[in-house]
């Protein structure tokens, strides 16, 4: 079989599971339920002005990694930025979450390490492990008991470290902090935190640890992305002066990639300082998400909700996912259905995100219409 024919196969194979995904360009007029952009700084206009009026000063690309030649201005200034919001010592901004995590996870463990990481950690944790020579342990998805079982029962004579995700993206519900902050210092161990959906909502917008009453120490990383409540692109570590230095001598991600567009980093700049400027943004999205799960169960539609943005809907299977996403679309609402292997088997869902750009007006036509399909669908 030649190689065009093997992947027309197995592309067969995924259509028939109900798997197969295309890219969608969602049409104007419709209401997009499934962004992660949940500040709707994305389209900020003040940003918008600031880089029209400075774009002639701002280079369009770095020209090279940060090493090399394309470490700007710019990203140092966006990196004490963020710092600052962060309250860690020092931060390094990479070009994207998935290469914050494959790069951080890399660098800092080795072969006598063990890695504690959850079960529902994001595919680019889990790709970071991959690239890891430390032994892998997965415990239950939040499930701190399970935790220090295998804590208790692993031995090393290296480093343990405790990968979580701050909000669950599939999910939303919010890793337990408190207690696996406990444990972990229990244990001597590092805490990985990726506050990809946590970043800009909770803790007054500066993350889970903040969340809980936390202050960053020297055995927490936090890692966030510039893409989802920033609005713009890129991610961050923040950490102590020396764990910092050592990325930049060490994490390949940083070293072997061209660093981000100083216009991005301009971008990234300036939604970060409307963020922190405009916390009403983060109060109205957290209210409407509420709104949106009471509204709901009045309609007997039982979402998941833990006080974050995210909110799901799990229906099981991949065709019941797939149907009320395009029944919805019909009439312009869209949330996408998630599928695995994003998702467990048996587990697809629509993954509703409520932005500061909705109103409850759109949220009742949602529900309205979440409930006309459920009552028409017949398997
Ligand atoms: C928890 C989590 N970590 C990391 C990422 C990757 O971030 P990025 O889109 O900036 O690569 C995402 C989302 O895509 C995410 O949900």
């Amino acid at each position: 079989m030649n190689f065009n024919k093997f992947l027309k196969k197995k592309l067969e194979d995924i259509r028939k599971s109900n798997l197969y995904r295309t890219r969608l360009i969602l049409p104007d007029g419709i209401t997009d339920f499934s962004s992660n952009d949940y500040l709707a700084l994305k389209d900020n206009p003040e940003t918008k002005k600031q880089l029209c009026l400075n774009i002639k000063k701002i280079s369009l690309g770095s020209g090279a990694s940060p090493l090399i030649s394309g470490y700007t201005d710019i990203q140092k200034q966006l990196e004490e930025e963020l710092s600052q919001f962060k309250e860690s010592e020092k931060c390094l901004v990479v070009g994207s979450g998935y290469l914050a995590n494959t790069g951080l996870i890399q660098a800092i463990t080795s072969p006598e390490d063990i890695i504690f990481s959850d079960q529902l950690n994001h595919a680019s944790i889990i790709d970071g492990i991959r690239l890891s020579r430390a032994k892998k342990v997965i415990y239950r998805h939040n499930d701190l008991n399970d935790l220090e079982n295998k804590l208790k029962k692993e031995h090393t004579t290296g480093f343990r470290f405790i990968i979580t995700d701050g909000v669950f993206s599939m999910e939303g519900d919010i890793v337990s902090f408190d207690k696996l902050k406990t444990i972990a210092d229990r244990y001597r161990a590092v805490i990985i935190i990726d506050d990809a959906h946590a970043t800009g909502i909770l803790g007054e917008g500066k993350g889970t640890i903040f969340h809980f009453g936390f202050k960053p120490d020297e055995n927490i990383i936090q890692i966030g992305t510039l893409s989802k409540a920033v609005g713009s692109y890129g991610a961050f570590i923040c950490g102590s002066r020396v764990l910092i230095d050592y990325l930049i001598n060490r994490m390949r991600t940083q070293i072997f990639s061209t660093a981000l567009s100083p216009v991005q980093n301009f971008i990234s700049l300036l939604n970060l300082k409307t963020l922190q400027r405009e916390p009403f943004r983060r109060t109205k999205v957290l209210k409407l998400s509420e709104y949106l799960y009471k509204q709901a169960k009045k309609e007997k539609i039982y979402l998941n909700f833990y006080g974050t943005p995210i909110l799901t809907l799990i229906v099981g299977e991949e065709k019941k996912a797939l149907y009320i996403r395009d029944q919805l679309l019909k009439k312009k609402l869209f949330v996408q259905a998630i599928r695995p292997p994003t998702v467990p088997e048996g587990k697809s869902r629509l993954r509703i995100t409520i932005s500061y750009k909705h109103s409850e007006n759109d949220i009742n036509l949602l529900v309205k219409s979440l409930k006309e399909i459920l009552e028409n669908y017949h398997g």
